[in-house]
């Protein structure tokens, strides 16, 4: 870990897990790291400003209206001073407040004042991260660029389990060192496919799937975060495209083969994450289609093409699969792998309520063929975006 150099504000509101945010102050300043720390009211009530004062080597900052504070160093300028401010543990309230733009304390005047880069380290009770209003919060957070670290999953300090732990102090550091130091995918093109695909059967009528696109864009959002180029092809969703991607938005499975078929050209790795409708209309009708009796309706449907199936057999790069399956999920994915000619396959269960379609978590079983011999690698459960960079770590382990 080499943070010399480095500025890095250090922000704490009010939680339990405020306590390891003392460890995490020492490892920066260890690994050089300049620390300025800012508390909340609510921080200072788990945690006294002379700790952290004493492991970052600077006086703390906690008051807005402070007269000799503002002299010496008004908020504008501690807004402009760090390259990365870490807000651990970032409370629901805080969470709350800096979506919403609020400027009630000096932490959150300085999420409003800063162009800076801002990572949330969200710690709460597993049912205050659950809450609508969290959750809502949060993705609005992620949309606005800051980088939302954890929660983890397990024992809290109130007795419950679940999601909303904060991740550990180290854990926290080495995405601290990542975010400035870590860029493994540098020169490297990465294309992926999201979301479903949308097949016309008439003007106002459509075949389509409940896929969100969640997971595919978390992958390309993490593998541009390491450093590649990354082109993302996508069917519709509800989603903003990942900063510093590049997104081609398509309908059909047939748009979105064209667009895979320029973007691999000189590509190194494609992951097809997209939900492709196997099948399209044969003949879309012009107007729309009226009712047909008590006869019933028949449309007749052909084959849409494979598309990861296509890259697999027309391009260099390293392809890598999605298999959604409700039942027998080892025996399909592996079928499916030599079937479509891939080395890579990612298995998950969609029959489960709480991971897969529109989830924010996921758990895949990652398939391998290493020459004669089959890798297994078990990835989650955790919030997708956290599985997007362990899955982008690990092909681009397997790859070398
Ligand atoms: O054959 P099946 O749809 O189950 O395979 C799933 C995998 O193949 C996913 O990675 C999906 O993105 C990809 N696929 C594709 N083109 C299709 C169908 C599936 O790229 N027409």
């Amino acid at each position: 870990m080499n943070l010399s150099q480095k500025k890095i504000l250090l922000g704490l509101t009010g939680g339990i897990a405020a306590y390891k945010v003392a460890d995490l102050c020492r490892q920066l300043v260890k690994a050089g790291a300049e620390v300025k720390v800012v508390m909340t009211k609510g921080a200072k009530a788990f945690i006294t400003p002379l700790t952290m004062q004493a492991l970052s080597g600077n006086p703390v900052h906690d008051d807005l209206l402070d007269p000799s504070a503002e002299t010496a160093m008004g908020h504008i300028e501690l807004a402009k001073w760090p390259d990365l401010i870490v807000i651990a543990p970032a409370s629901a309230d805080f969470i709350a407040r800096a979506t919403a733009g609020m400027a009630d304390d000096l932490l959150a005047t300085l999420c409003v004042a800063t162009a800076k880069p801002i990572a949330l380290v969200p710690a709460m009770n597993q049912q205050m991260w659950a809450n609508q209003a969290t959750q809502a919060n949060i993705k609005t957070a992620a949309k606005r660029s800051f980088h939302i670290w954890g929660p983890a999953s397990g024992d809290q300090a109130c007795g419950d389990v679940g999601f909303g732990r904060m991740i550990e102090p180290l854990e926290i550091a080495q995405k601290v060192d990542a975010f400035f130091n870590h860029k493994p995918l540098k020169s490297q093109h990465w294309v992926i496919t999201a979301g479903p695909t949308v097949e016309k059967i008439d003007p106002v009528r459509y075949l389509t799937n409940r896929s969100s696109g969640k997971m595919g864009y978390a992958i390309a959002q993490a593998a541009a975060n390491l450093g590649a180029k990354v082109t993302l092809v996508s069917g519709p969703v509800s989603l903003d495209s990942p900063n510093g991607v590049e997104r081609v938005m398509v309908q059909s499975a047939q748009d979105m083969l064209q667009a895979v078929e320029s973007a691999t050209e000189n590509s190194d790795v494609f992951v097809a994450c997209a939900a492709v409708s196997d099948y399209r209309a044969k003949n879309v009708a012009e107007q729309k289609m009226k009712k047909q009796g008590d006869d019933g309706l028949s449309i007749e449907l052909e084959q849409n093409p494979d598309i990861l199936q296509w890259v697999a057999s027309n391009r260099d790069c390293f392809a890598v699969g999605f298999a959604a399956e409700t039942q027998n999920l080892i025996d399909y994915a592996q079928t499916k792998m030599e079937r479509k000619g891939i080395q890579m396959i990612c298995a998950n269960d969609v029959s489960r309520a709480d991971i897969g379609f529109g989830s924010d978590h996921n758990e895949l079983t990652v398939f391998y063929r290493a020459e004669q011999e089959l890798e297994t690698y078990k990835l989650g459960p955790k919030l997708k975006t956290e599985l997007a960079q362990d899955l982008v770590e690990l092909v681009n382990t397997i790859r070398k």
